[in-house]
C-alpha cells in the first residue's frame, strides 16, 4: 500500500450536505478513524450532469485527497458511486468504495414481497446501477426507479419538511406506492434528511432503507482486510468545500458537527 498508514484519515465526498448522512454512521461505527470531508458545493447538484463531468470530478478529488494524505476513500454519494465509480476505482492510487453494493444488499434482506423501490437522482436512476446490483444478488426481485431530480436542491437549500418537500415527494413516491413496494432504498445520501417526510406519505408498511450504516460496515470490513485500521484517533474531523460554505455549515452544526468549514479550489487539481 506504499505510503498509506494506519494513522491517516479517511476521505468522504458528496457533491453538497448529503455525505454528512454517511460521516454520521462512520463515527458511530468507525470513531477512531479521522475523516477528511469534501462537499462540492460550488458544482451541486450532480444529478443530471453526465458521465464525463462525474468522473472528471471524482478525479480531482482524488487528486485533493491525495494531497491530505488520504488512505481510504468513500464515495458518499450515488451519483458519483455509480457513474465515476467503476471508471475511478481499478486505477486509484488510493483504495475506494460507494454506497450502492451495501445499500442493494441491506433491502434484499428487509423485504419480504421482493418488490423493491429505488429513489435517486436521475443519474444514478439512468445507470440502473441499483437494479443491477440487487439483480446480480436476487436475480428474481422486482425493482422500481424513480428520478428525484427536485429533491436535492431543496435538502442544500435547508428544506427538511412542509408542503415545498411533500409537494414533489408525492409525485415521485405515488408510482412506486402503485407497485406495492416493501422496501424502498434512499438512493441519494441527501434523501435521509428528509427521511420523516417520505415515511409519513408511504406509511409505516413501507421500510427505509438508508444504505449508510451498512457502507460504515463495510469500510470497517474493508479497512481490517486491507490492515489499515486506525488504533486511535490522531485528529479531529475536516471539512471542506468548494463553494459556498454558509448553508453546508448550517447543515453541519445540526447536525452536531461544530468543526470549522475550511473553503478549497477544486479547480486548482487537474486530472
Ligand atoms: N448526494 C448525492 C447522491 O447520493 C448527489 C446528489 C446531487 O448532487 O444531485 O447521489
Amino acid at each position: 500500500m506504499g505510503d498509506l498508514a494506519k494513522e491517516h484519515p479517511i476521505g468522504v465526498y458528496d457533491s453538497g450536505v448529503g455525505g454528512l448522512t454517511v460521516v454520521h454512521w462512520l463515527r458511530e461505527v468507525l470513531p477512531r478513524e479521522q475523516i477528511v470531508y469534501f462537499g462540492d458545493t460550488a458544482r451541486v447538484p450532480y444529478g443530471g450532469r453526465s458521465s464525463e463531468e462525474i468522473i472528471g470530478f471524482s478525479r480531482q478529488i482524488l487528486a485533493f485527497f491525495r494531497e491530505q494524505g488520504v488512505k481510504f476513500v468513500i464515495a458518499a454519494c450515488n451519483t458519483s458511486s455509480a457513474l465515476a465509480l467503476p471508471v475511478v476505482a481499478p486505477s486509484s492510487p488510493i483504495p475506494m468504495m460507494g454506497v450502492i453494493r451495501a445499500g442493494a444488499r441491506e433491502a434484499l434482506v428487509t423485504t419480504r414481497n421482493q418488490k423493491i423501490g429505488v429513489i435517486g437522482t436521475q443519474g444514478t436512476v439512468e445507470s440502473h446501477a441499483y437494479s443491477h446490483a440487487l439483480k446480480k444478488l436476487e436475480p428474481g426481485i422486482s425493482v422500481y426507479e424513480q428520478a428525484c431530480p427536485k429533491l436535492v436542491p431543496l435538502i442544500e437549500a435547508g428544506y427538511r419538511e412542509g408542503d415545498v418537500v411533500d409537494s414533489p415527494l408525492q409525485e415521485y413516491l405515488g408510482p412506486l406506492a402503485e407497485h406495492q413496494i416493501d422496501t424502498l432504498i434512499l438512493g441519494c445520501t441527501h434523501y435521509p434528511f428528509i427521511r420523516p417526510a417520505i415515511q409519513r406519505l408511504l406509511g409505516p408498511e413501507v421500510e427505509l432503507i438508508d444504505p449508510a450504516e451498512a457502507t460504515a460496515k463495510e469500510a470497517e470490513h474493508r479497512l481490517s482486510k486491507l490492515g489499515l485500521l486506525s488504533g486511535e484517533k490522531q485528529a479531529e474531523d475536516c471539512f471542506f468545500v468548494s463553494g459556498n460554505s454558509t448553508s453546508f455549515h448550517a447543515s453541519a452544526l445540526r447536525l452536531g458537527y461544530t468543526q470549522r468549514v475550511e473553503h478549497v479550489d477544486i479547480e486548482k487539481y487537474t486530472i
